[in-house]
C-alpha cells in the first residue's frame, strides 16, 4: 500500500462524479488537467480538440464565462481575461502591428492612453484622439496607416456617445476594424456587435461583476477574431482566474435587475442635480440636456442609460475635492459598476496629470466628479449629493 503522503495527494484530488448538474458553475481550481498521452496535450494546447490542458490557455470556469457573455453580446466566441486592461492590450495587440496607427475618442477611459503610451509607441503603433461624437472629424482623421477605430458604448468619465452605426460604415468601407468598450452600458443595455462593432470589449469589474469585488475583463466577437486575441493573451499571461470568473458568471444573473435600478436612480439623481446649488451642469445620457440624447435612444436598449453620469460644480478643483469630504453615503473610491454609489474627482486622480486645457479638451472641467450611481434608495442619494455640492 502507498505510504500516507501520496495516499492523501490521491485521495484529496479525485473530482467528485455529480449525475445532478449544480445549479451554479464550479469554480475549477485546477492550474493544469491531467492528459491520456503526449497526441491528446498537443491537441489541446493547439486547441485541436475540446478540453482543457492549462488554465492559462482555458478552464471551464473561464469556458462558461465565455459562453455567456457571447451569448449576450451576440458573437460568435468570447475570451475571459484578467482584468478589462488585458482585454483591451489582447484586443490591440491582436489587430495592430508596427506601423499602423489606433484612433481613439478625445474622451476615454485614460487606461487606454497609458495602454498606448506604455505598450503601444514602443511597438511601433501610433495613437491619434478625434472627437468620436463628430463622424465628420473621425472621417477627416482617418489616414492611410489607420488600422483601428477605439469607441467606447458610453464614454467614461463624460458619458458622450458615439454614432457607432454610422462610424462602423465609414471604417469599414477603408477597411479599418472597430473594437467598442461597451463596459458602461453592460450587454443588458447595448450590443455593438448588431451595430456594427468588430469586438467588444469589457471591464467585468464593472457592471457585469457589480459588487466591487472582482477584477477580469472579457472580449467578444467572431471566433477567428477571438482566436487572434486569445493567443496575445495567452502568451502575455492575461487569462483570467477562476475564482474571477465565478464572480462575473454570479453578476450576470442580476445584472438586467440592477441596470434597471441604476438607470432609474441616475435619472432621478441627474434631474435632481441639474440646475441644483452649485452645479455648473450634469452629463447623463437620459436627460434633454445631454448632446446626444436623441442618438442614445437608438444606441441604447428600453430608454435606459445605467449609472454613470459627470457633474461639474461650478467652483472648481477646490469645489470638486471638498465634494469628495463631504459626501456620506456616496464613497469615495476609483471603480465603478457597483451596487454602491462611488464617487471620484478626475481632476485630482485619474486625469491629475493633465492641464486644465488638457481637461477641456478631454471634456472635463477641474470641478468635473464622476459619479457611478448605485443602487441604494435614490431619495437618500439625492440628498447626499446635492448637500455635497451645495456650496453654501
Ligand atoms: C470603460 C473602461 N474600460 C476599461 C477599464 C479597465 O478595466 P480594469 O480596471 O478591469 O482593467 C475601465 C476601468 O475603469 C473602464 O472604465
Amino acid at each position: 500500500m502507498p505510504g500516507f503522503s501520496t495516499r492523501a495527494i490521491k485521495a484529496a484530488s479525485r473530482a467528485p462524479e455529480t449525475p445532478q448538474a449544480p445549479v451554479n458553475v464550479p469554480i475549477y481550481a485546477s492550474s493544469t488537467f491531467e492528459v491520456a498521452d503526449a497526441a491528446e496535450l498537443g491537441d489541446l494546447l493547439d486547441f485541436a480538440r475540446p478540453g482543457h490542458s492549462y488554465s492559462r490557455y482555458s478552464n471551464p470556469t473561464h469556458a462558461a464565462l465565455e459562453s455567456a457573455m457571447a451569448d449576450l453580446e451576440g458573437g460568435e466566441a468570447a475570451l475571459a481575461t484578467a482584468s478589462g486592461m488585458a482585454a483591451i492590450h489582447g484586443v490591440a495587440l491582436s489587430l495592430l502591428r508596427s506601423g499602423d496607427e489606433l484612433l481613439i475618442p478625445t474622451a476615454v477611459y485614460g487606461g487606454v492612453i497609458g495602454l498606448a503610451r506604455s505598450v503601444l509607441e514602443r511597438s511601433g503603433i501610433t495613437t491619434r484622439a478625434v472627437d468620436t461624437t463628430d463622424v465628420a472629424a473621425v472621417t477627416a482623421a482617418i489616414g492611410p496607416r489607420t488600422r483601428l477605430l477605439w469607441l467606447e458604448t458610453i464614454s467614461n468619465p463624460t458619458t458622450a456617445l458615439a454614432d457607432i452605426v454610422a462610424l462602423s460604415d465609414i471604417v469599414h468601407a477603408q477597411n479599418i476594424l472597430l473594437a467598442v468598450d461597451n463596459t458602461f452600458a453592460s450587454p443588458a443595455l447595448a450590443t455593438p456587435l448588431a451595430l456594427g462593432a468588430d469586438l467588444v470589449v469589457h471591464s467585468t469589474t464593472k457592471y457585469i461583476g457589480g459588487h466591487s469585488d472582482l477584477i477580469g475583463g472579457a472580449i467578444v466577437g467572431s471566433a477567428e477574431r477571438v482566436a487572434a486575441a486569445r493567443t496575445i493573451v495567452i502568451n502575455a499571461g492575461g487569462n483570467a482566474s477562476p475564482w474571477e470568473a465565478f464572480l462575473a458568471l454570479r453578476g450576470l444573473k442580476t445584472l438586467a435587475l440592477r441596470m434597471e435600478r441604476h438607470s432609474s436612480n441616475a435619472v432621478a439623481v441627474a434631474e435632481a442635480l441639474e440646475g441644483a446649488p452649485g452645479v455648473a451642469a450634469v452629463h447623463y445620457p437620459s436627460l434633454a440636456s445631454h448632446p446626444q440624447h436623441e442618438l442614445s435612444r437608438r444606441v441604447l436598449r428600453d430608454g435606459m442609460a445605467g449609472g454613470m453620469m459627470a457633474v461639474e460644480l461650478n467652483g472648481g478643483r477646490a469645489h470638486g475635492e471638498r465634494f469628495l469630504e463631504r459626501v456620506r453615503i456616496a464613497v469615495h473610491a476609483t471603480s465603478l459598476g457597483s451596487v454602491e454609489t462611488l464617487v471620484s474627482h478626475p481632476a485630482s486622480s485619474s486625469h491629475r496629470q493633465l492641464t486644465d486645457a488638457d481637461l477641456a479638451a478631454a471634456g472635463l472641467t477641474p470641478g468635473t466628479i464622476r459619479v457611478s450611481i448605485g443602487i441604494e434608495d435614490a431619495d437618500d442619494l439625492i440628498t447626499d449629493l446635492a448637500a455635497a455640492a451645495d456650496p453654501g
